[in-house]
């Protein structure tokens, strides 16, 4: 496996033996990001959205997935306010900072974990709900609706760092090309610099124009991003415009 920050496979020892594990602590800033045997964007990215693209991405919408759109439906007519979403939102930390920095708006934060969304720390803000979903049907419910989206935030998806594991990212799933036709300005932050150049690469396939740059935050919008920024990490993120 190759370490994604230092580009080594290998490590040499206090002893002179190189081996395939350091044999000291490593400092921060050198700890391998995540373990992949990618060493650059995946080869068959474009064949693979291309594919998608063309051949329109259809599952049963799960219950909860349907309850939960039902419900941000039914708050819609009273509410008419930009709508922001934020999937993958985890504990829903960055729902309710987005909320505090768009009192104009409503803020939805979606994921599938219950354990997550429970742990929740509510703030002040009135403006957000968090909602157990699938993201990927959750965005289909939203484009049958015909309801658009004034800003949409990735916030560190699974990465899936394995190549056999491509299509299990945002970008190589078949709901991708969904992505560009919930409108609005497009946000998706990680700490691996290959997920984000492939990001890029592929919401230029489906008509998202944007790019991506490393970045510091100011205050971090999630524990995650906490997380790899107290480890030294560098944070990536891209930000584009959906064309619809
Ligand atoms: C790495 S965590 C990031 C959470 C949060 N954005 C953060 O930065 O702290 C990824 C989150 O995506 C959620 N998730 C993964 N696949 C999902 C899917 N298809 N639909 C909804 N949530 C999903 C997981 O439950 C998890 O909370």
């Amino acid at each position: 496996m190759l370490s994604v920050l230092t580009g080594q496979a290998r490590v040499a020892g206090y002893d002179g033996k190189v081996t395939d594990a350091p044999q000291t602590d490593q400092p921060a800033h050198t700890a391998p990001v995540l373990s992949t045997d990618q060493v650059g964007p995946h080869p068959d990215l474009t064949e693979i959205v291309q594919h998608h693209q063309s051949h329109p991405w259809r599952k049963p919408c799960p219950t909860h997935t349907r309850d939960a759109f039902e419900q941000l439906l039914k708050r819609l007519p009273r509410d008419n306010r930009p709508l922001i979403l934020d999937s993958f939102c985890g504990t829903g930390m960055s729902t309710a900072l987005i909320a505090e920095a768009h009192p104009d708006a409503l803020v939805v934060g979606i994921d599938q974990s219950t354990h997550r969304l429970e742990k929740h720390q509510a703030t002040g803000a009135q403006n957000y709900l968090l909602l157990r979903a699938e993201v990927e049907p959750f965005w289909l419910c939203l484009v049958e609706a015909g309801v658009t989206l004034h800003s949409h935030w990735l916030l560190y998806p699974n990465p899936w760092p394995k190549t056999s594991q491509f299509k299990r990212r945002v970008h190589g799933h078949g709901a991708f090309p969904v992505l560009s036709r919930l409108g609005g300005a497009l946000e998706l932050r990680t700490n691996w610099e290959i997920y984000a150049q492939e990001f890029a690469q592929a919401t230029g396939l489906i008509g998202i124009h944007g790019q991506t740059a490393s970045f510091t935050p100011n205050t971090p919008m999630t524990l995650f991003e906490q997380k790899y920024w107290d480890r030294g990490q560098t944070l990536w993120r891209f930000r584009g415009k959906c064309v619809v």
